[in-house]
């Protein structure tokens, strides 16, 4: 009954629910996301999409959706789930209300930096959570770099957690985020992204927090002229698919699919520290300020998170197994 209704919600769009599947067996899936043509997560899943043909001998075709049209995160898993769509790209953020293991994602200060991150993304630590959700409908297939996640406000940088004092903060609709500036003093607003460049413009939130791209690929920076790097959060994007359209597929399509999912992350990494050099610049022109906060006094306001994250049996495992890769460093 929800598969229907979801199917006739999307009609609109959808043209049929499900994948494609042409009288040659060509197999024709459709993936959503949020963001931009010219964002480089956009890039990333072009180039996933290129090479699961090539890899395919042109068997599986990827049609992408982008700018949201499908609906926002939470829309989108759901319609991933019942297979109304076939992909789609979400924050690991989003995730956390259908799979608990991904709230560690959002736990401030989880990765000691870049290099930490990768070293766990790429490891085979992530398998277990990229399968948590194979019971309820979908599954992970890779992860696309997001960045580290810094506040930004209409005037005011946050170089210390007091300064978030009586400041309403965009979060992503996600119960850790919302802990995190709870215990940062400030006053958390969650709200999907789409929602976020109206609601700074009409004073609904006083800022937000994420990566430099929301600045300049989602416009942010037109209206919020402060950006400090507390670099509390490395909150990675993740491509998911519809298990039983994932269990349709032969071995060697998998292998493909598989192949070109890593290929497209290690590609992205690349486009990505370019897409952040320029954001960076063209957010400067625009007049935005950076500045960079003590990052000390904000690790100190989420340990009691850090405590809980290793105790909750959801999240404990993982946990330790992320903090002994950093301490191995
Ligand atoms: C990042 C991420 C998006 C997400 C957004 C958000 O930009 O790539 O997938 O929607 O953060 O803050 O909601």
């Amino acid at each position: 009954m929800a598969f229907m209704v979801i199917c006739l919600l999307a009609a609109g769009v959808l043209s049929a629910c499900g994948t494609q599947s042409s009288s040659d067996g060509t197999i024709t899936m459709r993936l959503a996301h949020n963001q931009s043509e010219t964002h480089p997560v956009h890039k990333s899943l072009t180039e996933f999409a290129r090479l699961t043909e090539e890899k395919t001998n042109g068997e599986v075709k990827i049609d992408l959706y982008p700018n949201g049209q499908l609906g926002a995160e939470r829309e989108v898993i759901e319609l991933t789930q019942t297979g109304a769509v076939d992909l789609s790209k979400v924050s690991a953020s989003a995730l956390e209300s259908f799979s608990e293991v991904y709230s560690l994602f959002s736990l401030p200060y989880l990765f000691d930096g870049r290099d930490h991150y990768y070293k766990v993304m790429n490891s085979s630590t992530v398998n277990g959570i990229y399968e948590s959700t194979e019971e309820i409908g979908f599954r992970g297939l890779t992860f696309y770099d997001g960045g580290s996640r810094n506040f930004y406000t209409k005037n005011k940088p946050i170089m210390h957690p007091d300064d978030l004092n009586g400041m309403k903060i965009r979060v992503q609709p996600s119960a850790t985020a919302i802990r995190m500036i709870e215990l940062m003093g400030g006053s958390p607003t969650p709200m999907s992204f789409g929602e976020v460049y109206t609601a700074l413009q009409q004073g609904v939130i006083d800022g937000s927090e994420n990566n430099e791209t929301a600045l300049t690929d989602n416009n942010h920076g037109e209206v919020a002229k402060e950006y400090s790097y507390s670099e509390h959060a490395m909150v990675p994007d993740i491509l998911i698919m519809n298990q039983a359209k994932w269990d349709e597929l032969n071995a060697e399509q998998k292998k493909a699919i598989n192949e070109a999912a890593r290929e497209s992350s290690a590609f992205h990494k690349v486009v990505w520290e370019e897409a952040i050099e320029k954001s960076i610049k063209d957010a400067k022109e625009k007049g935005v300020t950076f500045s960079t906060p003590d990052k000390e006094p904000f690790q100190k306001a989420v340990r009691p998170l850090h405590k809980e994250f290793a105790e909750k049996e959801s999240t404990a495992e993982y946990y330790k197994k992320i903090r002994e890769a950093a301490d191995k460093e």
